[in-house]
C-alpha cells in the first residue's frame, strides 16, 4: 500500500467514520445514502448483494430489513458471517450461480461490483458496464414484481446506452453519485425501482429521443 494512499485514507472522513462505527467498508455510507434517498429497503425484505466483500453494504441492508429479512451476499472473495446473512462464494456471470442462491426471488438486487482496474480508462469503463449487464441479467431472473435494482458503474460514454437497457424493465430509473463517492472517482449509481416482470423486450429506443431518466448527474 503506497504512502500517499495511506495518507489520503487517513484524511478521508468517511474512512475514519467507518473505522469509528465498526463498519466493514466506507462504501457502507453510499448504500445508507441511497436507501435514505430512494427508500430501497423495508422490514422483512429479501436482498441480493452482488460483489459484496468485505460486507459493508450487506451489514447496512441487514440493519434496515431487520429482524426478519435475509441478505444473500455473493463474491469470489471471503465475507465474514453475520446473523441473517447467507454468503455465496461465487462470481456473477457463472451460469450455476442462480441455483446456489437458496432463494427464488428478491425484493432488492444490489451490485457494487468493480472490475480489476487496468488503469486504461476505456477498458475499465467497458468492464464495469459488462458487470452491470451481468447483474441486470441476473436481477431480471430473480427480482420480485416492484423490486429494485441498484448498480455501480464507472462513468463513460456507454452509460446512456446502459440506462436505456435498464429502463424498460422498471417504472423509474435514476442515476446518482452519493456524497461518500470520492470526488475524483468516476463511479456513479444507477437506481431502478418498480420492477415490471412482464415488460416485453422492446426495440432499443433512439437515445436522442428517449426521455432522460431522473438524474442528478
Ligand atoms: C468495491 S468492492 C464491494 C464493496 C462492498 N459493497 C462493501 O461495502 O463492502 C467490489 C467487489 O466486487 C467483486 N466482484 C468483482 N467482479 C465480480 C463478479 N463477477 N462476481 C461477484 N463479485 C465480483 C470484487 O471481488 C470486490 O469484492
Amino acid at each position: 500500500m503506497g504512502r500517499r494512499f495511506v495518507d489520503q485514507r487517513r484524511r478521508d472522513p468517511y474512512y475514519r467514520a467507518a473505522q469509528r462505527e465498526g463498519l466493514r467498508s466506507r462504501a457502507a455510507f453510499k448504500l445508507a445514502y441511497l436507501d435514505d434517498r430512494f427508500q430501497l429497503f423495508r422490514r422483512g425484505a429479501r436482498v441480493l448483494d452482488l460483489g459484496a466483500a468485505p460486507g459493508g453494504w450487506s451489514m447496512i441492508a441487514l440493519d434496515r430489513i431487520a429482524p426478519t429479512g435475509i441478505v444473500v451476499a455473493v463474491d469470489p472473495r471471503p465475507i465474514a458471517p453475520a446473523e441473517g446473512l447467507r454468503v455465496v462464494r461465487g462470481r456473477v456471470g457463472d451460469p450455476s450461480l442462480v441455483e446456489r442462491l437458496g432463494e427464488a426471488s428478491f425484493d432488492v438486487v444490489l451490485s457494487d461490483m468493480s472490475p480489476s482496474i487496468s488503469g486504461a480508462y476505456a477498458t475499465d469503463h467497458a468492464r464495469s458496464v459488462d458487470l452491470v449487464r451481468s447483474a441486470l441479467a441476473l436481477a431480471l431472473r430473480v427480482l420480485a414484481p416492484r423490486g429494485a435494482f441498484v448498480a455501480k458503474v464507472f462513468a463513460g460514454d456507454m452509460v446512456d446506452e446502459l440506462v436505456l437497457e435498464v429502463q424498460p424493465h422498471f417504472t423509474e430509473v435514476a442515476r446518482t453519485k452519493p456524497p461518500a463517492s470520492r470526488a475524483p472517482s468516476s463511479e456513479l449509481y444507477v437506481v431502478a425501482r418498480g420492477f415490471r416482470p412482464d415488460a416485453r423486450r422492446r426495440e432499443r429506443p433512439d437515445p436522442a429521443r428517449a426521455p432522460r431518466p431522473d438524474s442528478d448527474i
